[in-house]
């Protein structure tokens, strides 16, 4: 069977190269695609934008693709689920009402306050003088979030009130994040550790993915302005058996069972954003209606399910009688980035040592890749590859991975050199 995979960043070129593993699969149609996805075998780019929602359907029929997996959210809170459907397309993700999820932060706090599951405390406001009258009686730190997608970076720690103050006065005016800002979310700040957790939802049963986790900051040791992720790694070591069970029975089992009841059944990946507290208590940070990037490649590295046949049950609503099993070695994700990343990068620079054999475990997964005229691989984005590989350690995986990373170059390439030092240390202080 032919399927299409909606994308082009790195959690698309692993999901493509994971489809293409399957027997199943005769071949892997990828919109928009990059370099990478270019050069796997049974895979094929076709140039179509992600949120070209009609030209997107139109390939899906014209190829009689068996069904479409859709990567990024913007898509899906757009409704690309709900116009396949109508169309009689198979396409694995939430409708658009289930993605608001992801697409309306003010929509994900009141979901959650109506259903018990545990969030910070939190306010809504589209008017500035009722936010800054709350704002002024608050306590800082403060979080201030724009409602709507702002490619992750709607979102303001507040250290101080004048600084709350003026993250609300500049997302309210239209200033900061245009539409996607003219309602916010102010909420408390939250500390403790944060955890990712992946599952996937067939419209009733939810099973979760192995756990993962990414490392936001753009800097060693956790520091500098947030990204959408320097690197990944799965499993996280926080995640035990009895915060795996806690999380599912207080967080995505009341979810998937809350969108239900309100009409907005789920299907597709779930993420939660978890911040869990000194005492071990998990509350959600935010919801995304999609895997994560850079987590999906880490964890598609681990994946030894058929990754298809993962995809059709939940399309089907068979997920129940679906067991998922992962390769026990751990993953190690290391994100290279072009200078200038989170802001404004160049592009076009290329990329010298992505050639060569590759080892056992070990995969370059493009994110802003392009094929220039003469062939070469260029950079055309802000996160340009995750190398990852797996190990018998974390600190083996690491290795392995930083291996593969020391091999490539382009001007201004630039990465973390601790992608996973958490769980490191947790595996330095079990080993005694
Ligand atoms: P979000 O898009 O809501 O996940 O926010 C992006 C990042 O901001 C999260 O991954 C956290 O690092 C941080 N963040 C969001 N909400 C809070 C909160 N209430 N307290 C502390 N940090 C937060
Ligand atoms: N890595 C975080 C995200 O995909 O949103």
């Amino acid at each position: 069977m032919k399927v299409l995979v909606v994308g082009g960043g790195g959690r698309e070129h692993a999901m493509a190269w994971a489809l293409a593993r399957s027997a199943q699969v005769s071949e892997v149609l990828v919109a928009p695609g990059n370099a990478g996805t270019a050069g796997e075998a049974k895979v094929r780019n076709v140039g179509i934008g992600a949120e070209d929602i009609p030209a997107l359907a139109q390939l899906a029929r014209e190829h009689e693709v068996a069904f479409t997996v859709v990567g990024p959210e913007a898509p899906l809170v757009a409704g690309i689920v709900d116009t396949f459907r109508e169309a009689g397309l198979q396409c694995l993700g939430p409708t658009a009402a289930a993605a608001e999820l992801e697409g309306s932060k003010a929509f994900a706090k009141g979901f959650m306050s109506r259903h018990g599951i545990p969030t910070a405390a939190y306010e809504t406001f589209d008017d500035l003088e009722q936010a800054r009258d709350y704002i002024c009686q608050a306590r800082a730190p403060l979080v201030v979030k724009a409602d709507g997608l702002a490619s992750g970076k709607g979102v303001e720690i507040a250290e101080t009130l004048d600084h709350a103050l003026l993250a609300a006065e500049r997302m309210l005016s239209g200033e900061a994040f245009g539409e996607a800002g003219q309602r916010i979310v102010v909420e408390e700040c939250l500390r403790g550790e944060e955890l990712s957790f992946i599952a996937v939802v067939d419209g009733e049963t939810v099973v979760s993915m192995a756990s993962s986790q990414d490392h936001k900051p753009r800097d060693d040791g956790d520091r500098g302005p947030n990204t959408g992720g320097m690197g990944a790694y799965s499993p996280a070591p926080l995640m035990d058996e009895a915060l795996h069970e806690r999380v599912m029975r207080e967080v995505l089992q009341p979810t998937v069972a809350g969108l239900a009841a309100e009409g907005r059944p789920y299907k597709g990946f779930l993420y939660a954003g978890l911040m869990i507290d000194e005492d071990g208590n998990p509350r959600v940070l935010e919801f995304n209606c999609r895997l994560g990037d850079p987590e999906a490649q880490p964890l598609l590295l681990r994946l030894c399910t058929d990754f298809a046949e993962l995809c059709e049950a939940a399309l089907e609503g068979r997920l129940q009688a679906l067991d998922l099993a992962w390769e026990a070695r751990p993953a190690v994700g290391v994100v290279m980035a072009a200078a200038g990343y989170p802001g404004a990068v160049e592009r076009g620079r290329v990329i010298r040592g992505l050639a060569g054999p590759e080892c056992e475990g070990v995969k370059v997964f493009h994110g802003g890749t392009a094929l220039a005229a003469d062939g070469a691989v260029v950079t055309n984005g802000g996160r340009v590859l995750c190398c990852c590989a797996l190990g018998d350690s974390v600190t083996a995986a690491q290795r392995r991975a930083y291996e593969r990373v020391a091999a490539i170059d382009w001007e201004g390439a630039f990465y973390r050199s601790d992608i996973a030092h958490h769980a490191i240390r947790r595996e330095q202080q079990a080993g005694g």
